[in-house]
C-alpha cells in the first residue's frame, strides 16, 4: 500500500490541515513528533559525554580521598605514658594499649638495640600478634605471620605490610609512647 500525500488547500496552514485530510504517515509522525535517527545519535553521544565525565570526576574524587586518608592516617595518637623503663629490663616484653584503650601494642626491650614498640594488630586480617621468645619474634597465630622484632617488617606469611610503629621517648624514668606511624600504605 503507497502512501498518497494530499495537499493542502491553498492558504491554509500546514498544522492545521485535519488529520483525515493527510497521509497514514503524516497521522503518524504528528502523533509521534519525534526524529529518530537524529535522536539517536543525539543520546549516544551525550551518554557518553556524561559517562566519561562521570568516570572522570569519579576517578579525580576517590584519588583526593586516598590522598587525604594517606595523610591523615599516617600517624596516629598523643603523647602516652607507657611504663617505667626499670619495670621492662632488656629481653622482657610488655602490653600496653596504644593510641587508643582498643589497639592492642608490644613494648620490647631488646638487648641489642634498647625499646622499640609496635602495633600489636596484625596488617594481614587483624589478628593479635604476641612475643614468641623462644623464636625471639612477633608472631601473628592466626596465619602464621611472622615480624622482625628490631623493625616491625614482614619476615613470613601472608601480612602485607609491617606492623605500625609506635613512636618512643624516655623522660625521668619513663617510656612515653609519642605517635604510632602506618607504614607502607
Ligand atoms: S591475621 Fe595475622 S597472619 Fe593472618
Amino acid at each position: 500500500m503507497t502512501a498518497e500525500r494530499v495537499e493542502p488547500i491553498a492558504g491554509q496552514d500546514e498544522r492545521d490541515r485535519p488529520l483525515s485530510n493527510r497521509t497514514r504517515a503524516e497521522r503518524w509522525s504528528v502523533a509521534f513528533p519525534f526524529g529518530w535517527d537524529a535522536d539517536e545519535l543525539v543520546a549516544r553521544r551525550n551518554l557518553l559525554r556524561w559517562a566519561v565525565m562521570a568516570s572522570g570526576a569519579l576517578f579525580a574524587a576517590t584519588g583526593v580521598i586516598a590522598g587525604l586518608s594517606f595523610r591523615l592516617e599516617r600517624r596516629r595518637g598523643e603523647r602516652q605514658a607507657v611504663i617505667a623503663a626499670a619495670a621492662v629490663p632488656p629481653g622482657s616484653v610488655h602490653y600496653f594499649a596504644y593510641p587508643t584503650a582498643d589497639d592492642h601494642a608490644i613494648l620490647l626491650h631488646l638487648p641489642d638495640a634498647g625499646f622499640v614498640a609496635y602495633s600489636g594488630k596484625c596488617t594481614h586480617l587483624s589478628c593479635a600478634v604476641y612475643w614468641n621468645e623462644a623464636r625471639g619474634q612477633l608472631v601473628c597465630p592466626c596465619h602464621e605471620g611472622v615480624f622482625d622484632p628490631r623493625t616491625g617488617e614482614v619476615l613470613a606469611g601472608p601480612p602485607p605490610r609491617p606492623l605500625p610503629q609506635i613512636e618512643l621517648s624516655e623522660m625521668g624514668g619513663t617510656i612515653y609512647a609519642e605517635a604510632e606511624v602506618l607504614r607502607g600504605l
